[in-house]
């Protein structure tokens, strides 16, 4: 059982609208799935699984259009395929979600250019400690790049070259359009941006992260409001190498502007990777459930999650406030 501690029986701690009671079970599955425990497969596969009504909070960031080898989403040659399948996930996921619940997309956009990122090209770039590039051997240059070609219909003037293809932009039209109340957007400012080559366009140093609800009466803290400008850094994690991490600090704000923290409230994250959702969720004394694809990633991000529900005790916090 998670957060298993030697407290008081029969004390009731109270955070929020949460309620424990010390003594009761803490529920192990939702479905046919384990808490705090990440799933190998297909979320598209996957969702249809989950229990009706049973999400608080959906926090994600699906793998960006062209920018990865392996399986999964995020290698079809033609946008529109991409864009297809990411509508039919937060489709399907949307009768999971209970009806005061939230969901946070982070997607970044893509140019529909080829992706061929060159060594050379660090001597355009502004960052790094003598402002002319990163080390030759930071992630930025060595990460794994598929060779993505831009995709062009002559029928279809937004699939020409050069054209930023507003991905992001064209999912939540798209799902507000199918059922979805589309809420707001939070810019992610990156206090280390990835580099980029010369080119004739801002260098991005930001992404968005779009709040979308079942119903515009969904759960939300508004006190201290929820601003819509987040500076963080990326950062690095012991483990395997996950290229497209968050840093923790995300999913934590994404969750926390819930307004309602505790061990009723499941968070879920369908591209799941190194496991970054759960453990903010752990940490926020919430539980945690998770798709992920590639079952390297499962492995390791079941371990680090094992390892916050052994030793991060919200409980413990919990009872010595109470104290
Ligand atoms: C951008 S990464 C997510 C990173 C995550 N937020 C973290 O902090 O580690 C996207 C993840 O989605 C996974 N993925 C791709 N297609 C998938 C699919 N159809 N179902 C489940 N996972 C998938 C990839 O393997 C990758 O780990």
């Amino acid at each position: 059982m998670p957060f298993s501690r030697p407290l008081t029986h029969g004390v009731v701690y109270r955070y929020d609208d949460f309620v424990y009671q010390l003594g009761d079970e803490l529920t192990k599955t939702l479905g046919p799935f384990d808490l705090d425990k990440v799933t190998q497969g297909d979320c598209l596969e996957l969702i249809p699984n989950l229990p009706d009504k049973s999400i608080d909070v959906l926090v994600t960031s699906p793998p960006y259009w062209g920018q990865r080898l392996s399986n999964g989403t995020g290698t079809e040659n033609d946008p529109r395929e991409y864009l297809n399948f990411l509508e039919n996930v937060f489709i399907n996921f949307l009768p999971k979600l209970k009806p005061q619940g939230i969901i946070w997309i982070n997607l970044g956009d893509a140019y529909n250019t080829p992706v061929n990122w060159r060594l050379d090209d660090r001597q355009y770039s502004t960052l790094g400690a003598d402002k002319n590039g990163l080390s030759d051997d930071n992630s930025a240059y060595t990460k794994p790049r598929a060779k993505r070609k831009a995709f062009i219909d002559v029928d279809n003037s937004w699939l020409s070259y050069g054209n930023l293809l507003a991905l992001p932009n064209r999912l939540v039209i798209s799902l507000s359009e199918r059922g979805y109340v589309y809420r707001g957007e939070v810019i992610w400012r990156k206090k280390n941006p990835m580099p980029e080559g010369r080119c004739r366009r801002p260098h991005r140093q930001h992404e968005s992260v779009f709040l979308l609800a079942k119903d515009d009466a969904h759960s939300f803290r508004v006190a201290p409001p929820v601003g819509s400008v987040w500076d963080i850094s990326n950062e690095k994690i012991d483990g395997p190498v996950h290229f497209s991490r968050f840093p923790e600090e995300l999913p934590r704000r994404c969750i926390d502007a819930y307004g309602h923290l505790g061990s009723n409230t499941i968070v879920f994250d369908p591209f799941s990777g190194s496991g970054t959702t759960g453990i903010a969720a752990l940490k926020l004394g919430c539980r945690y459930i998770g798709f992920e694809i590639d079952q390297v990633q499962v492995d390791a991000s079941n371990n680090r999650i094992k390892m916050i529900s052994e030793n991060d005790a919200p409980l413990l916090r919990l009872a010595s406030n109470a104290g």
